[in-house]
């Protein structure tokens, strides 16, 4: 029996959506697959999940990558030449955690303006959008996050992604999506994930995190673009074969992300309401929207530091995101028991200090 399978020893992880665990009926699913080779387009089941993604998002065409991290890369290589700016917000996942991908890979520099819990000030795009000039670096690509800021998970309004793409379009500038956690964001507007990717030229999904398969992310947009992402996924190694692996979860995970990610939030919230009313601790993107909740722990009462080390020992991992913060992703391999545990902990951890 593992560590995580014991009991009262159980870890709780809290640190991402990423920690969540396949279903019964997804490891079901895959082992009932024939697998086949998808460079040569033959597996079915990944056939069908880049059909199910066209869709869901009302795109023409998607394609199957490793991670989240590879289709931003593939977009912005796609969108971009060497020598443009590509305009973001500065909490972006893009900027931060691609292992400045964007300059190593695309060549491109990067231009922030500000956005404000999700929404992007649009006085300030149609402010930074730039023609080319001897001096000035055109600008070849808005990208934008959803959820934005992956330490405090934002939704975009869609009025802003109706403001942006107008303004786009009257530069003639693509806009990307960098749609980790689209899912979530499309739950908290109340509305189907097409009506956010109508608004842009390309997006990205993550069949991992919320919607709770083991692996990998859709690339989606037009035929021709697609065309180009496949030869740049090609280029940079993710090319894959028996890809059966990932799409036959992730196609279950398609159907069924309505009730996983209502009920993420619902829990994301009612930890959010029971951490905040405690004295030391603030939660910081309060309300919160979807199913990251950030936490302030005052320094005065405990070090973050000494706070992470107390609720491993108590069986709980929280994300360290900041000298005085951390953040819990609510999942749904972590039950309202584990919830309710994580948040004694963090209760006592705080109050023994
Ligand atoms: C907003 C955002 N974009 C992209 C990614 C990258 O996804 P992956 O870990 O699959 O590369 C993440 C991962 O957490 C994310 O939060």
């Amino acid at each position: 029996m593992s560590a995580t399978d014991q009991g009262e020893t159980r870890h709780i992880d809290l640190r991402s959506d990423t920690a969540i665990q396949p279903t019964p009926a997804m490891l079901e699913a895959v082992q009932a697959l024939g697998f086949r080779d998808d460079l040569l387009r033959e597996d079915e089941s990944t056939n069908a999940l880049v059909q199910q993604t066209c869709t869901v998002l009302g795109t023409a065409d998607a394609v199957l990558t490793p991670s989240g991290t590879m289709s931003n890369q593939i977009a912005v290589m796609a969108f971009t030449s060497p020598g443009e700016e590509v305009i973001l917000g500065p909490a972006s996942h893009v900027r931060n955690l691609e292992s400045a991908g964007l300059a190593a890979n695309a060549g491109v520099q990067i231009r922030c303006i500000p956005v404000d819990r999700g929404t992007y000030d649009t006085d300030a795009l149609a402010r930074e959008l730039r023609a080319s000039s001897l001096q000035v670096a055109r600008t070849g690509l808005i990208s934008l996050e959803a959820t934005y800021d992956l330490n405090s998970g934002f939704v975009t309004p869609l009025e802003n992604y109706r403001d942006i793409r107008r303004i786009a379009d009257e530069h003639d500038v693509p806009v990307f999506l960098d749609g980790a956690r689209l899912f979530n964001s499309a739950h908290a507007l109340g509305v189907d994930p097409r009506e956010i990717a109508q608004h842009v030229h390309a997006v990205q999904f993550c069949l991992n995190k919320g919607l709770g398969a083991p692996l990998g992310s859709m690339l989606a947009g037009s035929q021709a673009f697609i065309e180009r992402a496949r030869r740049l996924r090609q280029r940079l190694g993710g090319g894959m074969r028996h890809t059966g692996w990932l799409a036959a979860p992730g196609l279950i995970a398609l159907q069924e992300w309505q009730d996983t990610i209502a009920a993420d939030h619902r829990a994301a919230q009612q930890v959010a309401e029971r951490l905040d009313s405690v004295v030391g601790l603030t939660v910081v993107n309060r309300p919160v929207e979807t199913n990251i909740v950030s936490l302030q722990v005052d320094p005065a009462v405990l070090s973050i530091d000494a706070f992470i080390e107390a609720l491993i020992a108590r069986g709980v991992y929280v994300k360290r995101i900041g000298d005085d913060r951390v953040r819990l992703v609510t999942h749904r391999s972590a039950s309202t028991d584990d919830l309710e545990r994580a948040c004694t902990a963090i209760e006592q951890t705080v109050r023994s200090a």
